[in-house]
């Protein structure tokens, strides 16, 4: 992979030149995915990381570029091995070559402060019929015995992300003292649970009251927020009044009955989407994380454990690449839009002193032109055929009921899905043809409160504008993530 020596040195001109003007002040960690189309540079991203004080990051993978731009800045970090990299870590050897190359080597005064290791990504879920039940406990041993070898053990800790897919859900169980791991999974989590106590890690748990309403037809809307709820659910001498707090205590009971009652537990996932449901807009992802970050704030915990909770938002940065099989919001996860703006004012000290944060600075964008409906296209030529492909191939999924572009007509239905298409091939003009039907405009095609956005110049090209081969080789490994 990427030569040592020129790594090394790359490094070090980030250690030596880019160092901290920090401002931490909140407790707050966030997820940063990279399934974009247009990813911006991850220095820039940084220093708007530090801008707005957040503390710790999460990662979906170990990319050089990205892991390296976050050296010298003081943020904690989390590195992932996807699910697609779990076979190769149950052999020791690649196990250990990986923690060499994406851990060990940043883990130097003033480096990367990599803190936890994820192992997979909610590898049990039920859509993955079983695939990775195998071979993710075998490759959380490795690489927790890795990290053990190369003297980093002690400080950085393997864990897997998982969800209530493990154990019953507050929908799945009356009560959470019902909770418990599901029966076909319990054997091997109570190995995987024991494991990760013995080695002082941390449970990951991601908790997602948006799907519970989502999912549920008859879930209270009150009980997805933290403004109490006027028929709580009562477990014992508990009233639970959020299906956070209830989700949680559902583990906490789960790993009770496992045998790990006091292992510490990590919220890896948290947040609300801001379009492609009737529920996700901004009012509704605003109204969740004011009451959310005051409770984090407030170091209140949950019933049944009381004091600070470790979370991670989800996520950092919208990202246009993502599946849409689980619905049209999964591409809306964002505080951040794809070009780096805040969303809505929040406060991520729980102080309700609400401000915009501090967006991404330096992006560039693309010129301001859009491709539309022709007026005076081919009659003949095949319209459905081509919006289903700019659909397919593009993003459509604010165009859906309750979504932010839901008031157009079909003429705005169509040039939206040609635009953003168009957009997503970086305004190619190839890309706007269909077939005549597409014409390229300079007049803002946005429209009754639709945005039509232009994109911005993708990081992933600067590979042609810097010159040094690290970089180079970053890039490839962004693109090749991408493709
Ligand atoms: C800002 O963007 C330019 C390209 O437009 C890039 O070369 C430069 O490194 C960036 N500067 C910072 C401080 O991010
Ligand atoms: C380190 O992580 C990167 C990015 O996730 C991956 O492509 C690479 O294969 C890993 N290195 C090793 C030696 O496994
Ligand atoms: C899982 O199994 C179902 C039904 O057996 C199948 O339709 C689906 O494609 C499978 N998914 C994966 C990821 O293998
Ligand atoms: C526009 O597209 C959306 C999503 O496909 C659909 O729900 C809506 O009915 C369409 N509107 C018109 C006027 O065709
Ligand atoms: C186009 O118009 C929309 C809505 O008025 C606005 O938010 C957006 O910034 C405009 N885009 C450009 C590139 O001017």
């Amino acid at each position: 992979m990427a030569g040592g020596a020129g790594v090394r040195l790359w490094i070090g001109f980030f250690f030596t030149f880019v160092l901290p003007g920090i401002a931490l002040h909140n407790d707050i960690g966030v997820n940063w995915g990279s399934m974009l189309t247009h990813p911006m540079l991850p220095i820039d991203v940084v220093e708007m990381l530090k801008d707005n004080g957040i503390t710790k990051v999460k990662l979906f993978d170990a990319d050089d570029w990205t892991v390296t731009a976050l050296g010298g800045s003081g943020i904690e970090v989390m590195v992932a091995i996807p699910n697609d990299q779990l076979q190769r870590m149950n052999n020791y050897g690649n196990a250990k070559d990986w923690v060499e190359e994406n851990v060990t080597r940043y883990d130097v005064e003033n480096g990367v402060s990599i803190k936890y290791i994820a192992v997979g990504n909610e590898p049990f879920l039920a859509t993955y019929n079983n695939s990775f039940d195998k071979i993710t406990f075998p490759a959380l041993k490795n690489i927790q015995k890795a990290l053990d070898e190369s003297g980093a053990g002690t400080r950085i800790k393997a864990t897997i992300p998982l969800n209530a897919d493990v154990y019953g859900s507050p929908e799945d169980n009356p009560v959470p003292s019902a909770g418990d791991f599901k029966p076909g999974y319990r054997k091997l989590m109570q190995d995987i649970v024991k494991f990760l106590h013995q080695n002082g890690a941390p449970f990951l748990v991601n908790i997602y009251p948006f799907l519970s309403l989502y999912q549920g037809e008859d879930f209270p809307l009150d009980y997805a927020f933290f403004e109490g709820r006027s028929a709580p659910v009562v477990d014992g001498n508990i009233q639970y009044t959020n299906v956070f707090d209830a989700n949680f205590d559902t583990l906490v009971w789960s790993l009770k009955k496992a045998g790990v009652p006091d292992i510490k537990i990590v919220v890896g996932e948290v947040g609300w989407p801001t379009d492609g449901d009737q529920y996700a807009n901004s009012k509704l992802a605003k109204r969740f994380y004011d009451g959310f970050l005051k409770k984090i704030a407030k170091k209140e915990g949950t019933p049944l454990r009381p004091g600070k909770i470790e979370v991670y938002l989800f996520g950092l940065i919208d990202e246009d690449l993502k599946s849409i099989a689980p619905g049209n919001f999964e591409r809306h996860w964002g505080i951040f839009t794809y070009d780096g703006k805040p969303k809505f004012p929040m406060d991520l000290t729980g102080k309700d002193n609400d401000k915009l944060l501090v967006p991404v600075k330096n992006v560039t964008y693309l010129p301001e032109q859009w491709c539309t409906l022709n007026e005076h296209g081919d009659k003949t030529a095949d319209l459905s055929g081509n919006v289903n492909y700019a659909c397919s191939a593009g993003d459509c999924t604010a165009l859906g009921y309750g979504s932010s572009c839901n008031g157009l007509d079909e003429r705005g239905n169509i040039s939206y899905a040609f635009n953003m298409y168009f957009q997503m091939q970086d305004q190619d003009v190839r890309a706007c043809d269909f077939q005549g039907l597409a014409v390229i405009t300079t007049k803002n095609a946005s429209r009754n409160g639709c945005l039509f956005p232009v994109q911005i110049f993708s990081a992933g090209e600067w590979s042609s504008v810097v010159s040094l081969p690290v970089v180079g080789l970053a890039v490839m490994a962004v693109m090749m993530v991408l493709l």
